[in-house]
């Protein structure tokens, strides 16, 4: 059987972007990326995606009249990469309607908080502000509520520091273990 095919669409660094098509590319999870969406061109992720020879789309959304106009731009980019599952890693927007039913099911997104705590932007920050000695990081099925779709995977890193740059390492380290491992979940079911 062919091996699924695998979408990131990411806004900035794309560290993530980097796990998957690393646990791709050793194996451990199977399954290809072979395509890197971003919103922002230019972000740091379009570099990554470069180095790995991972096809990319750039748009800038204010270039579309809506949201469905460039969303139906993305799907015909996913459609001719036959993508069976598209893997949102920091890609700040929400997805609309149009992506939402043309892809049931087939959304996952990674947030830095245990949700349902810390919804929507900067978690981090959110929790460091709110004096959590526990955080953490969720994969979650998108669905049309903000950070509020079925949770496949959740981590807790326990922190009691203040040094925001020391709990993003550590965020994101967590965060680089537990996307493919979500995947991997995911993967048999769709
Ligand atoms: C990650 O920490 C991810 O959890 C977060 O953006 C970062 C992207 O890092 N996503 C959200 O906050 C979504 N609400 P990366 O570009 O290095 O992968």
């Amino acid at each position: 059987m062919s091996k699924k095919k695998i979408a990131v669409f990411a806004s900035g660094n794309g560290s993530n972007f980097e796990a998957i098509v690393k646990a791709c590319v050793e194996g451990t999870v199977d399954a290809e990326v072979v395509l890197c969406v971003t919103d922002r061109p230019g972000a740091y992720v379009t570099e990554r995606a470069a180095r790995a020879g991972v096809p990319m789309v750039e748009f800038r959304p204010k270039d579309y009249p809506s949201k469905r106009d460039f969303e139906l731009m993305l799907m015909h980019h996913l459609e001719e990469k036959e993508v069976d599952l598209i893997c949102l890693a920091g890609y700040m927007r929400i997805i609309g309607e149009t992506l939402l039913e043309a892809y049931p099911g087939r959304i996952l997104n990674i947030h830095p908080s245990l949700l349902p705590a810390f919804r929507g932007a900067d978690a981090v920050g959110q929790a460091l502000a709110y004096g959590v000695k526990v955080y953490g990081v969720t994969v979650h099925y998108v669905d049309a509520t903000l950070d509020g779709g079925k949770i496949i995977a959740q981590a807790a890193i326990s922190y009691e520091g203040n040094d925001r740059d020391d709990l993003e390492a550590m965020i994101h380290a967590r965060e680089h273990i537990l996307y493919p491992e979500a995947i991997n979940r995911v993967l048999p079911t769709i």
